[in-house]
């Protein structure tokens, strides 16, 4: 018997990473045996790693992106939410700097009667994790049971919290690998994994916030372009209603980028208040995902005015054991960045900031690790704000000065700053949209 080899199995995993490493296409029944004896540990984490880098470099057709979604969906449980009265409709980001737009944007589009299932993910390296900023709301937890779920969504109307390791659990052993064979990249593997997740998660609606740019891990706006539009058609395919918007992630978003400073920022948007750009992705994402459960047009800015949104976040948070009302942790260290000269802010590189923001003590390094919830930075200006010497740019917030020395080295050139009277253009935060055909 050729090593590798077994007669019980119908296949053998070398044969398939020599096609796809030579350019060929495997068939369904091939990339289901591959994936659930992946998931069963007969083919191993080499076998894998050298499969994902074949698809790295040769790529997958469309039907075979497809095999792989529902063979990865087919590892694990499936949510189901038939029992609500209500449609559900939830968006997925593919993560950012500063982008702490889950947070008003559940509440918002709960409050108009539909219900949003946001299971989310921590943050890894120079992205915040969704579920990282609300831990910094004491007594808040992120741990719930389908039961627990289904009744938050009845009663509450939308819910953020850990998605459970029975979904997709393949995907999740898979993209643990890929973290350290330099394979995360690639479009087909990016598109199965996030969709096979969503769509085991069983929502009606999805809208995919796909970010271009220095803070986002796609970068050319071409190829986040191709994934969205991948994704839009593997969602379709499985009778989910997808949309896309792709965004811009060249500087960050809002001024807080962090975990407790983000929550901040996110109630002023609740209030009625908070900033532009992320008002704009908020109410943006809202329109899309109450238009593809049929309610288009709805009055998404009125809700913040009016406290519709903030009641629901107020009862999300208490549902889910916080309390909306407590301090949130403050940092007892702060550095303040200074402008050197006159100026207009020109630029600010999204990922420098994340760099800095993580360095400081707001992300991780490694899945295990603890965040400090009150570490991060605040910015003070955005690109084309004019300043005056001395005026301040930004400040570092870290629980233990120490930090501040390393943070301000991947800092250097983080904002530019230009002449007096510099024209800026300031790229649009919502650059495509792009629809199921
Ligand atoms: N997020 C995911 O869930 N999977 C990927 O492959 C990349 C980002």
């Amino acid at each position: 018997m050729t090593k590798g080899r077994n007669v019980t199995e119908p296949y053998a995993a070398v044969d398939l990473i020599r096609r796809k490493r030579d350019g060929g296409v495997l068939t369904t029944d091939e990339i289901n045996w591959l994936v659930d004896r992946y998931t069963a540990g007969f083919v191993g984490d080499e076998q894998m790693a050298a499969m994902a880098m074949a698809i790295f470099l040769r790529g997958m057709e469309r039907r075979e992106i497809h095999d792989l979604t529902q063979a990865m969906i087919a590892s694990g449980e499936r949510m189901d939410f038939s029992s609500l009265s209500k449609p559900t409709t939830d968006k997925h980001s593919t993560g950012g700097v500063g982008d702490k737009i889950t947070l008003p944007l559940m509440p918002l589009v709960a409050s108009f009667g539909v219900a949003v299932p946001q299971l989310s993910g921590r943050g890894l390296g120079h992205t915040g994790g969704t579920l990282d900023k609300l831990e910094s709301i004491p007594g808040w937890r992120a741990e719930l049971s389908n039961a627990e779920i289904l009744q938050q969504l009845d009663e509450v109307g939308g819910v953020i919290c850990a998605a459970g390791s029975g979904l997709a659990p393949a995907d999740k052993k898979l993209y643990a690998l890929r973290d350290i064979t330099g394979t995360v990249e690639a479009i087909p593997l990016i598109a199965s994994s996030i969709m096979s997740k969503k769509i085991a998660e069983g929502t009606d609606a999805l809208v995919l916030d796909v970010k271009y740019g220095a803070g986002s891990f796609m970068g050319a706006i071409e190829r986040s372009r191709e994934l969205a539009e991948t994704m839009v058609a593997l969602g379709t395919d499985a009778g989910v209603k997808v949309s896309a918007l792709i965004t811009s992630m060249e500087a960050p978003l809002g001024y807080a980028i962090g975990n407790a400073n983000e929550v901040r920022e996110s109630v002023e948007v609740l209030a009625g208040g908070g900033p532009a750009d992320i008002v704009e992705l908020t109410v943006e994402t809202a329109r899309e995902m109450l238009a593809l459960v049929g309610i288009p047009d709805a009055d998404v800015e009125g809700h913040l005015r009016d406290g519709k949104a903030m009641d629901v976040w107020r009862k999300f948070v208490i549902a889910q054991g916080g309390d909306p009302d407590a301090p949130l942790p403050v940092a007892p260290e702060q550095h303040e960045v200074r402008a050197e000269r006159d100026g207009v802010v020109v630029a600010q590189d999204a990922y420098k900031f994340g760099v800095g923001a993580w360095r400081l003590g707001a992300g991780r390094a490694r899945a295990a690790d603890p965040v400090v919830h009150s570490a991060g930075i605040d910015l003070a200006v955005k690109p084309g704000d004019a300043v005056r010497k001395g005026d301040l740019l930004y400040t570092l917030h870290a629980e233990n000065a120490d930090r501040f020395a390393l943070a301000l080295d991947s800092l250097d050139g983080a904002l530019e700053l230009g002449e007096p009277g510099t024209e800026v253009s300031v790229t649009p935060l919502i650059a495509e949209r792009i629809q199921a055909n």
